[in-house]
Parts: structure tokens; sequence; C-alpha cells
């Protein structure tokens, strides 16, 4: 039984699809995330990625179950597991694809991480958030990298520690969520972010994810170069030089999807 399912076009839907257990994390869902992230390619054909949660919770985290099961497993085979979760995080986060995250009713844990990595959070204003791993006795771990980049430390420090559950509006103060709406109007707020990927150049979208991932936490001085040579190339890529020309010539560029399109205008 597949513990996601995917719908493909220009914004693709990714739905985590264990409700029963709350769309906890588990080892088989893990692989088959990072199945699809490393097939997702940056070259147009996927705008967005919406990333959501089947039944009545976002995500419960990592599959209690399961992780109170490794004690039988040998130290090898419990730093393996860990690995493909740690390996999934990391593939998530280095989609070349903008993901807005759809969350509602919880994400806790690993949930809550997984908002840590989407670039848009969406929430509904009766969701609940928390890093509540200390609460169970283990700890934040393949998550904290995302979470502290996301909130930083001083937030980290008080909600990783402490394991409370906050509400979407703390959620968005310190900058894990975005937007937060009543739960009824969540899927047009999804839509509206979304929409605004319709009209952005995928290859821009994905060297600015880059970049923003390459300078996070630098110097300026240490990503001179860095940054000298994004723009270098992209402000001469075929997108680029497009994008520019059509402004001046108010033109729309043939990247842009209007409304009821799946594919580029030919404008
Ligand atoms: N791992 C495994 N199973 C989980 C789970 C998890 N993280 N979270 C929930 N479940 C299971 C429950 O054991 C229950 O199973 P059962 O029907 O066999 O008894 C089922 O999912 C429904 O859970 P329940 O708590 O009754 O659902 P709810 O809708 O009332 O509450 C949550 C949903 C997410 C708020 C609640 O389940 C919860 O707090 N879960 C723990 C979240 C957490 O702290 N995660 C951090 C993991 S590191």
């Amino acid at each position: 039984m597949t513990t996601i399912t995917v719908s493909s076009g220009p914004i693709a839907t990714v739905t985590l699809n264990r409700p029963d257990v709350r769309n906890a994390l588990n080892d088989a869902l893990f692989r088959e995330l990072t199945t699809w992230a490393r097939g997702v390619r940056g070259d147009g054909a996927i705008r967005a990625v919406v990333l959501q949660g089947a039944g009545p919770v976002f995500s419960a985290g990592a599959d209690l179950q399961w992780m109170s099961r490794m004690a039988g497993y040998t130290r090898e085979e419990n730093l393996a597991d860990a690995h493909e979760a740690a390996t999934m995080f990391q593939a998530l986060d280095a989609l070349p694809v903008p993901v807005i995250g759809r969350i509602h009713g919880a994400a806790l844990g690993g949930g809550a991480g997984l908002a840590a990595i989407c670039d848009v959070v969406v929430a509904a204003d009766d969701a609940i958030f928390g890093f509540t791993e200390v609460t169970l006795g283990i700890l934040p771990a393949m998550i904290s990298p995302y979470v502290v980049r996301k909130i930083g430390v001083s937030a980290a420090r008080e909600l990783c520690l402490n394991g409370a559950r906050f509400s979407a509006a703390r959620a968005r103060e310190i900058g894990l969520v975005h937007e937060v709406v009543p739960a009824a109007e969540l899927d047009a707020a999804v839509a509206r972010q979304t929409a605004l990927f319709r009209k952005a150049a995928p290859s821009a979208v994905a060297a600015t994810k880059r970049l923003l991932n390459d300078v996070a936490g630098r110097r300026p001085g240490d990503v001179l170069a860095l940054t000298v040579d994004a723009i270098a190339t992209q402000r001469v890529s075929p997108e680029g030089q497009e994008g520019m020309r059509a402004f001046l010539e108010r033109k729309t560029p043939g990247w842009v999807i209007t409304p009821g399109e799946d594919g580029p205008s030919k404008a």
C-alpha cells in the first residue's frame, strides 16, 4: 500500500496518506517521498508542489510504533534507518520547485519538521504545532537543521526544549507559517499562493531557492563570488533574457500559465 499519493500537473500535490495513524512517518513513507523527490526535475513541468495530509491532521510526525520497535534492532540497523529518514528531509529540501505546505489539524514532531522544509506554509487557524519529541523521551534530530534555519535558535531552544504544543498564530509569529486562515478557506489560500508560481520563471525560482540555501547563515563576503556567479548566469539565460525583454516590450513571457491552462502560454 502506498503511503503517499501524488497528482501531476504544473501544480503537483503530494498527500501524506496514512490517515489512520494521522500520517505518521514510517520507513515506507520516507522511502516513497525520497524516490518521488529525486524524480522531480527543475524543467518547468512542475511549477509548485502542495504538501498536505489526508484525514484529520497534516502529520503526527514520526511513527512511534515503528520508532519504539527500533530497540530490537542493532546499532548499525538503527543508524541506517535514521539515515533513510534524514535523506528524505534532505531530498525534499533540495527540490528545485517551491513547496507549499497546507497544514490542517496538527503538525507535530517530524510533521512540524516538514512544515519547516516548505517554502511557503499556509495553516488553518485551529491547527496545532509542536516539536514534541522531548515529551516522548526522544529528540528532534533529523529535522533540527531545517527547524533552526527556519525559526532561529531562540524559538528553537524554547520550543524544542519544552516540547510545548503551540497555535498557528504563534507558528506565524516565529516564521514557521506564512499565512493563517479559517479552516474553510485553506484551499482558497493555498490556490492563491500556488497561482503566484504560474507567473514566475521556473529556472529563476529553482536558482533562487538554491541561492537562498547557499547564502543562509553565511557572511556576505564569503558568498560574494557565489552571488556574482548566480546573476551573471541567470541574466544571460534564455528565461532571463526572455523575461526582461517581455517586460520592456509589455509582453507576457512564454512560461506564464494563465488560469485554466495546464501548460505554458504561447504568447
Ligand atoms: N505514531 C504512531 N501512531 C500515531 C501517532 C504517531 N506519531 N500519532 C497518532 N497515532 C495513532 C494513535 O495511536 C491512534 O491509533 P489507534 O487508533 O490504533 O489508537 C490513531 O493514530 C489516532 O490517534 P488519536 O490520538 O486518537 O487522534 P486525534 O485525531 O485525536 O489526535 C494528534 C491527533 C496528532 C493530535 C495525536 O494523535 C497526537 O498528539 N499524536 C502524537 C503526536 C506527536 O507528539 N508526535 C511526535 C512524534 S516524534
